[in-house]
C-alpha cells in the first residue's frame, strides 16, 4: 500500500476529531442539528489550521444520511462517498490553480440544477483571496441569490484579500492557529498510534516549530520519521530540521552588523521560499537581538535564551560590531515588526523593509548626537554645489550625501534602499542612480513610486528643480557606457572610477 502522508492520513473526518477551533465547531454542529445553515461561510485563517478539514465535515453533516447532533456518521453512502471524493453534490474548487475562471462560470450555470445525490450542493472554493476579478464578479452575483438546496463555503489564508461585497455575504469564521500544548497531543497521540517512540523535547521543538500549523507539525514528523525511523530524539529533530536555525539566525545578525543589506535580503529570500514564516523570523531575530544585547550588557551574568556556551564566541565577535544603543534600537524594531506581522499573515515586505531598516540603524554611524550632525551635514554651501569651485567629484559625492540626508528625514527605509546605491550623474534633466547587480531588491523597491516620489521631493528640495530618475545596474556594460559619457559631460573626467 503506497505511503499516505501522517497529515492527510489524520485529517479530521468529525466535527469531535477537529483539534482547537471549538468556537467553529459548535456553531456549526449547532447549526447543522437545528437546520439553520446560512448559504454561503467564509473560513479565514493561517496554513493548515483546519479550515478544509471542517468545509468538508460540514459537507457530509449536511448529507449524511444518519446525521446525529450534527455529526456525520461517516458510515452512509453519501458520507463514504464524500470521503472518497465521488460524491457529485459536493464540488471543491482550488483557486490557487486555476484562477477559477472557468470553474466559476461553470459553477453559475450547473448551481441551478437541483442536487443529484444529496440534500445539499456544497460547494468548497479553496484559496478564494487567488480568484481573478472576473471570477469573483461572477462568483459574488451566483452567492448573492442562490438557490435554496446550494452552499458555500470559500476558505482563504489571505481575508484581507477578499473583496468586501463578498464577505458582507457570508457568515465568517476564523480559524486559529493551533496551541503548542494542542498540537504537542496531537503529535503523542498519532505518534503512538503509528508505532513511533519519540521524546517530549522532540515533540516540543516540532511543535514550537509549526507555528500553530497542524499541517505543517504533522509533516514535520513524517519527515523526520522517514528520516529515522521510528525511534525520534530531540537531536534527530534538530539534525533533520537541519535546525540551522541557529546558525542561520547567527549569520543573519552578521550580515546586519556588516551592513550587508543585499545578503540579508537573499538570507530572507532563500529563507521565505523554504517555507519560514516572516513572523517567525522576526520573532527569532527579537530573541537573538535580545541576547546578543544583554550578552554585552551582563556578559556571562546574562541569562540568554536561546544561545548557548558554543555561541557564546560569536557573540564575543558581535557585541563588539557596534554599540547597545543602536542594539536597542533594532531590538525595538524587530518587536515591532513580529508584533504587526501576527496581523497580517505573511506580508513579506514588512519584513524585509524592517530588516533594512535595521541594517541602517546598526550601519548608521552618525546616531549619537543627531543635531550636530544636522549641523555638520545639512548646509548647502558646505559641499560645495552652490558655492564655490570645489573638485568635480567632490560635488558629485557632496550632492549624493545631501539626498541621503534629506531622503532620510523623510523615510528611513528609503533612505535604506537609497543609500546602497551611487550617483553616477546628471544629464539635463535626469538623475543616474547606479545599483550593483546583487542590489536588485533595492531598486526595484526605489523604482516604486512612493519611494521614487520621496527621492524626487529630497532633490527638489535641494536643486530646486524637478529631475527624472533613472535606477541601473551597474554591471550593465551598455548602460555603463552611457552613463560614463554623460558623468564625463556633468563632472569632468575624474568621475569615470565606477565602482565594481
Ligand atoms: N484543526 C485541526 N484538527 C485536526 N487536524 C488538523 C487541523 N488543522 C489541520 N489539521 C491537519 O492538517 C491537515 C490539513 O488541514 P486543512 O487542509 O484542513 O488545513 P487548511 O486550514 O485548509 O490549510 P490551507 O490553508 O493550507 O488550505 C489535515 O489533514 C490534518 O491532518
Ligand atoms: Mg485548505
Ligand atoms: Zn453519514
Amino acid at each position: 500500500m503506497a505511503y499516505l502522508a501522517l497529515y492527510r492520513a489524520w485529517r479530521p473526518q468529525k466535527f469531535q476529531d477537529v483539534v482547537g477551533q471549538e468556537q467553529t465547531v459548535t456553531a456549526f454542529k449547532n447549526a447543522i442539528a437545528q437546520g439553520r445553515t446560512v448559504h454561503a461561510y467564509l473560513f479565514s485563517g493561517p496554513r493548515g489550521t483546519g479550515k478544509t478539514s471542517v468545509a468538508k465535515i460540514v459537507a457530509k453533516a449536511l448529507n449524511c444520511l444518519n446525521v446525529s447532533g450534527g455529526e456525520p456518521c461517516n458510515e452512509c453512502s453519501s458520507c463514504l462517498d464524500i470521503n472518497r471524493g465521488n460524491f457529485m453534490d459536493v464540488v471543491e474548487i482550488d483557486a490557487a490553480s486555476n484562477r477559477g475562471i472557468d470553474e466559476i462560470r461553470e459553477l453559475r450555470e450547473k448551481v441551478r440544477i437541483m442536487p443529484a445525490q444529496g440534500n445539499k450542493k456544497v460547494y468548497i472554493i479553496d484559496e478564494v483571496h487567488m480568484l481573478t476579478t472576473e471570477a469573483f464578479n461572477a462568483l459574488l452575483k451566483t452567492i448573492e441569490e442562490p438557490p435554496e438546496s446550494v452552499i458555500f463555503i470559500l476558505a482563504t489564508t489571505e481575508m484581507q484579500k477578499i473583496p468586501a461585497t463578498i464577505v458582507s455575504r457570508c457568515q465568517t469564521y476564523q480559524f486559529r492557529r493551533i496551541t503548542m500544548a494542542e498540537i504537542i497531543t496531537r503529535l503523542e497521540q498519532v505518534a503512538e498510534s503509528n508505532g513511533i517512540h519519540i521524546s517530549q523535547d522532540a515533540v516540543a521543538i516540532i511543535a514550537r516549530r509549526s507555528n500553530g500549523g497542524l499541517r505543517d507539525a504533522l509533516s514535520i514528523m513524517d519527515q523526520i520519521y522517514s528520516y529515522k525511523g521510528t525511534v525520534i530524539q530531540k537531536e534527530d529533530v534538530i539534525e533533520v530540521l537541519g535546525l540551522v536555525d541557529d546558525i542561520f539566525m547567527a549569520d543573519l545578525i552578521e550580515a546586519l552588523l556588516a551592513h550587508d543589506s543585499a545578503r540579508v535580503m537573499n538570507m530572507l529570500d532563500t529563507a521565505l521560499d523554504q517555507g519560514k514564516e516572516t513572523q517567525q523570523i522576526a520573532r527569532e531575530s527579537v530573541i537573538y537581538l535580545r541576547d546578543l544585547l544583554l550578552y554585552a550588557l551582563l556578559g556571562n551574568k546574562a541569562d540568554l535564551i536561546a544561545a548557548n556556551q558554543s555561541h557564546k564566541d560569536v557573540l564575543d565577535k558581535q557585541k563588539g560590531k557596534t554599540n547597545q544603543e543602536k542594539m536597542l534600537m533594532a531590538l525595538r524594531k524587530m518587536m515591532d515588526t513580529a508584533d504587526r506581522l501576527r496581523f497580517s499573515e505573511g506580508n513579506r515586505v514588512q519584513l524585509e523593509i524592517a530588516f533594512l531598516e535595521v541594517c541602517e540603524i546598526l550601519s548608521d554611524n552618525t546616531t549619537e548626537p543627531q543635531s550636530e550632525v544636522r549641523l555638520r551635514e545639512a548646509p548647502v554651501e558646505d559641499s560645495g554645489v552652490k558655492k564655490g569651485r570645489p573638485k568635480k567629484t567632490e560635488a558629485r559625492e557632496g550632492l549624493w550625501k545631501q539626498i541621503l540626508y534629506k531622503v532620510k528625514e523623510k523615510r528611513i527605509p528609503t533612505h535604506a534602499l537609497l543609500s546602497q546605491g551611487s550617483l553616477l550623474g546628471i544629464k539635463e534633466n535626469t538623475m543616474f542612480i547606479g545599483y550593483k547587480k546583487g542590489y536588485k531588491f533595492h531598486k526595484e523597491r526605489m523604482e516604486e513610486q512612493a519611494n521614487r516620489e520621496i527621492l524626487e521631493t529630497a532633490i527638489k528640495e535641494i536643486i530646486n528643480q524637478e529631475m527624472e530618475i533613472q535606477f541601473i545596474f551597474m554591471e550593465d556594460e551598455q548602460y555603463n557606457d552611457i552613463v560614463v559619457k554623460k558623468a564625463i559631460e556633468i563632472f569632468g573626467e575624474e568621475v569615470i572610477e565606477l565602482k565594481d
